[in-house]
């Protein structure tokens, strides 16, 4: 079975059971070096980056995940089913739809809305709403306190369009539905982790707010995704 179509890892154990994901491989890279000990990299296919090292003695692995759920469902589909991956963590953006929140504020997915038929297609889980694991957003709550970084949680939009031609749509969803942010992934990520078995969690910076129109810049958001790792990283170790 391995390696699979879209990794090429050729051994079991190579990945951690515990993987970080980013939507930008380049990010993948970024973590393993400036966070990671002892980084090997053990997948370049496509340019999806996934490294293997320690964090505080303990094997973690990241690799991109790609942007959309078409993507993220393919990588986190393989993990789980065929590298023995038990936990994936996505680290990612999002884009406020609740006015409170503010750019740079760190979010925890309690749950993710999607009008994606991804789960349907997939498993015939049927439903709208899919919840991140409980388990281990209880450790990431637990990271966050222990290192004094607040955390917002709530519902997100996992949404398949970026560029909405109608500005205002997303009030329907915040409204209706009581997603507070809008991302790309998690209801693909939740979907495979609920099918297989498996836990996935995932921790946001706002990188943009459709309620105020406000966007961050790329230095800025440097910031606030030190604090999002730092809370994963912990999360994933505890
Ligand atoms: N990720 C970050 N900002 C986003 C937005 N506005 N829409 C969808 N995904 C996002």
């Amino acid at each position: 079975m391995i390696p699979t179509p879209h990794i090429e890892v050729k051994e079991q154990g190579v990945i951690a059971s515990t993987v970080l994901m980013p939507g930008d491989p380049l990010r993948a890279k970024f973590i393993a070096e400036n966070y990671l000990e002892d980084a090997v990299q053990f997948n370049q296919v496509r340019g999806m980056y996934g490294y293997t090292g320690t964090w505080k003695g303990k094997r973690v692995s990241v690799m991109g995940s790609g942007m959309g759920m078409p993507s993220i469902g393919i990588y986190s589909y393989e993990l789980f089913a065929f590298y023995q991956v038990e936990n994936i963590i996505r680290v990612g953006s999002c884009g406020a739809y609740a006015p409170e929140l503010k750019l740079y504020d760190v979010l925890l997915a309690t749950e993710a809305w999607s009008e994606s038929t991804y789960a349907k297609v997939q498993g015939g889980v049927e439903g709208q709403v899919l919840p991140a694991s409980e388990a281990l957003n209880k450790k990431l709550v637990q990271a966050a306190e222990g290192l004094g970084i607040p955390l917002r949680t709530g519902r997100i939009h996992s949404s398949d369009v970026f560029y909405r031609q109608d500005h205002e749509a997303f009030k329907d969803i915040r409204d209706k539905e009581g997603c507070i942010a809008v991302e790309m992934e998690s209801f693909a990520l939740f979907a495979n982790a609920r099918i297989l078995g498996k836990k996935a969690s995932c921790i946001l910076t706002v990188s943009d707010s459709l309620a105020t129109r406000e966007a961050t810049t790329s230095g800025e958001r440097q910031r606030s995704f030190t604090k999002m790792m730092d809370v994963a990283l912990q999360g994933a170790v505890l």
